[in-house]
């Protein structure tokens, strides 16, 4: 008997011994791909996350739930890298993706290649989590939240525009906006033309996109600016207010000069009709040989 179990011993830590390290690095890649989906969510948050939700409401970018099936990996490797070049390289998704987000380009991303693949590992991980809690809501999804936005007063608008060009400033001392950007506005004297030009952001972004954009900035340039100094709430939507403000304005402008133009087009032919025949009044009327057979006939 004693025999027996000692046989037994060694041979069960053998077995036992292949069978853990046969699971061994099944646990380290387990471990390894959850460090990726926690790296990227990092990454997400602080460079995705104001312009994409996953199977949230749609913010200034498409909802990106479930596109790891949409796409092919290699599609979503280039276009996270640089959405530009795959627009200018013509590529059909690309192009119509920006016809339907009234051409806001996504911004090129200063990531490297093993960050991109712990974005799509997060991304991935994020869309199965909320389509199984769609599932677990026997398919009614939570509808798209949409932020109403306070209607803005005048006020609200000149403090917005005072807080741009640094008149007004942020209460944690962050740089005016007009250091890097430029408005077109009356209200507005010239900005820095470092950043791109932002009349017709709220346009393009509109209320909620441009206040996660601001309280949350995905672009580099601005997370150095504001990181440390970030702009508070009621900053966010005073800045807001005159941004739709100046897009309203210059709308409104590009009608009037069109009407305007008409107008004067009008006006101008109607006078110049009216000079013509007035200039030359006194001009001969009838032939040169009506006049000479007139005064033969008179002789
Ligand atoms: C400033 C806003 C903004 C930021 C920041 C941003 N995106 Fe985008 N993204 C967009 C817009 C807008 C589109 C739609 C395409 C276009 O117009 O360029 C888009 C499209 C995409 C698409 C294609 C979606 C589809 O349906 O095919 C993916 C994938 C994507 N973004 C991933 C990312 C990732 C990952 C990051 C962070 C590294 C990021 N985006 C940061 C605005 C943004
Ligand atoms: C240090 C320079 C800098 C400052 C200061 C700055 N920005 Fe930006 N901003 C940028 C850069 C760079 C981008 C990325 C787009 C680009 O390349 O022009 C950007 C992008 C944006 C966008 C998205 C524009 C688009 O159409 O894609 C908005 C909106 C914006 N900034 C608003 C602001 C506001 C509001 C302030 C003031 C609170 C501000 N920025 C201050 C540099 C700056």
């Amino acid at each position: 008997m004693k025999w027996n179990i000692s046989w037994k011993i060694p041979v069960c830590a053998v077995v036992m011994g292949w069978v853990f390290m046969l699971m061994l690095p099944a646990q380290t890649s387990l471990a390894q791909n959850q460090a990726a989906i926690a790296a990227g969510e990092q990454i997400f948050q602080s460079s995705c996350f104001a312009c994409h939700g996953i199977g949230e409401a749609q913010r200034v970018g498409p909802d990106l739930a479930g596109v790891h099936e949409r796409r092919s990996q290699e599609w979503l490797e280039q276009f996270i890298l640089s959405p530009q070049t795959m627009f200018d390289q013509g590529d059909e998704i690309a192009v119509a993706l920006f016809g339907e987000f009234n051409g806001m380009v996504m911004p090129d991303s200063a990531v490297s290649d093993q960050q991109i693949g712990q974005l799509l590992a997060y991304i991935e991980s994020r869309s199965l989590a909320v389509a199984s809690a769609v599932d677990a809501n026997s398919g009614a999804a939570e509808p798209a939240a949409v932020i109403a936005a306070a209607p803005a007063s005048p006020e609200d608008v000149s403090s917005g525009a005072d807080l741009f060009q640094g008149r007004l400033r942020f209460e944690n001392s962050g740089p005016a906006c007009n250091a890097c950007h430029d408005v077109q506005n009356d209200a507005i004297t010239g900005g820095g033309a470092l950043a791109v030009e932002l009349t017709s952001a709220y346009s393009r972004m509109g209320g909620a996109g441009l206040t996660a954009i601001l309280a949350n900035t995905p672009f580099p340039a601005m997370q150095t600016a504001y990181g440390e100094k970030p702009l508070v709430e009621e900053e966010v939507a005073l800045l807001v207010a005159f941004f739709q403000s100046a897009a309203e304005q210059s709308n409104q402008q590009q009608k009037n000069y069109a009407f305007n133009l008409f107008i004067s087009g009008a006006l101008g032919a109607g006078f110049l009709f009216g000079l013509i025949p007035f200039i030359w009044r006194n001009r001969r009327v009838g032939s040169v040989n009506q006049s000479i057979y007139d005064r033969q006939r008179l002789s």
